[in-house]
């Protein structure tokens, strides 16, 4: 019987058509947004991650010794490289789905309103629910993030050291120590990084049984609402259907926020490296020295390493240009401590050190730095060819000249 009543009904193939063009056009329309889309956040994330590699690189030539002997070179390497990459990886991804996913929900929202105001809130009865359950698993998962991305860097730190110092740890046999340690940072890691991708996973079947609660809700709503005429069942079928996708993108949008965390802990962890205290800055008007004639002085100079052990107290030392002095003492007497004081790699307490009569405070460290031949205890060289190295020294004077 309904099937002869439709066969009487004529189809407006018109204004179908004119439907399927407007269709047609939407999809290009939304098409080349997504490209737009992509193309826009692609660029923005890898220029912030550019500029914060920048800053960071900046800011660790700005940083004091003192900041590096308190670490491990690689904890400091894994904040430039693992926690930057975290970043550029969650961001991109994240902040697109996000866009798109507040899109969508104020659209189907509006979509929704125009045919039910009554169901739409019941669509909505739900969502402080989903903010509820995201905020609990977020603030959970939250604490794995930021305990994952500092094991990442403990281990990172553990092997760049293991390596350096391979032939120590083979000398003394600590072979099995090392790969003890390892164990430990490794199980460390493993233990709290499935917990964080546990707790980030969880997310989506947590909201999709929410989301079926109001499905059940809407249709129990809708049927009611249909039965009494409110509404036609051709408006309840189309307001599912708004509703499925209405709370995808929430579901969505809390999954993300979710993964976000991971780069809120990695970017937290490279804020800390820019919010370091930097080495006192150069004076803007220094003395210069242009020909060293060699006249050391050290009067009253109270340093430590460590603000509360003072390793030199009131140390006063007078050196004639072209006098050969030779420092001579046991292990931790505090030769190199005088040296890296001379050539300010780190800045004295208290007390004056001069080169030809004029304080070292008041010079620019590079400028102080030019006028010393260093050799260190360990030679170190850099990556490049032999040449390259030898040059190193003349480079420092032509920048000098320049
Ligand atoms: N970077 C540092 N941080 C903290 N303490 C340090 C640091 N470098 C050296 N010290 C401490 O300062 C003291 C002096 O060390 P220094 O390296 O100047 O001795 P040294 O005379 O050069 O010894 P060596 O003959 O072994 O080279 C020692 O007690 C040492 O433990
Ligand atoms: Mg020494």
């Amino acid at each position: 019987m309904i099937l002869s009543e439709y066969q009487k009904i004529d189809i407006d193939f018109t204004a179908l058509g004119q439907i399927a063009l407007l269709v047609l056009a939407l999809y290009v329309v939304s098409a080349i947004f997504s490209y737009l889309q992509q193309l826009i956040m692609a660029y923005t994330t890898q220029r912030i991650v550019y500029d914060m590699r920048n800053q960071v690189k900046l800011k660790l030539t700005k940083l004091p010794l003192k900041y590096f002997d308190g670490r491990t070179h690689g904890e400091v390497l894994s904040r430039v490289t693992n926690d930057i990459d975290t970043i550029s990886n969650t961001l991109q991804q994240s902040v697109t789905q996000v866009i798109t996913s507040v899109a969508t929900i104020i659209g189907i929202l509006i979509m929704m309103l125009t045919i039910s105001f009554w169901m739409t809130l019941i669509a909505l009865i739900v969502l402080p629910l989903t903010v509820i359950i995201s905020q609990g698993i977020i603030k959970k998962s939250q604490v794995f993030f930021k305990e994952q991305q500092k094991q990442i860097g403990n281990i990172n730190g553990h092997v760049e050291e293991m390596y350096t110092g391979h032939q120590i740890v083979k000398a003394f046999g600590q072979e099995e120590k090392s790969q003890e340690e390892f164990d430990r940072i490794n199980n460390d890691l493993y233990q709290v990084g499935w917990k964080a991708q546990f707790m980030s996973g969880i997310m989506m079947p947590i909201m999709n049984l929410v989301n079926n609660f109001s499905y059940v809700l809407i249709c129990v709503v809708g049927g009611v609402l249909a039965v009494n005429g409110l509404v036609s069942i051709g408006d309840v079928q189309a307001f599912i259907q708004y509703s499925q996708r209405f709370t995808q993108p929430i579901a969505q949008t809390a999954q993300i926020v979710n993964v976000m965390q991971s780069a809120v802990a990695a970017a937290e962890r490279v804020f800390e490296v820019l919010d370091e205290e930097e080495q006192i800055p150069d004076p803007a008007e220094p003395k210069l020295i242009d020909e060293a004639k060699g006249a050391v002085t050290f009067e009253n100079v109270k340093f430590g390493y460590d603000p509360e052990i003072t390793i030199i107290k009131d140390m006063n030392l007078d050196v004639n240009p072209g006098d050969m002095i030779a420092i001579v003492g046991p292990t931790g007497a505090g030769k190199t401590t005088l040296i890296n004081l001379l050539m300010r790699f780190y800045e004295i307490e208290s007390g004056k050190i001069t080169v030809d009569g004029i304080d070292t405070s008041e010079m620019t460290r590079s400028n102080l730095r030019s006028e010393f031949g260093m050799v260190l205890q360990d030679t170190w060289l850099f990556n490049g060819t032999i040449r390259d190295n030898i040059a190193t020294a003349m480079k420092q004077q032509q920048m000098k000249k320049s």
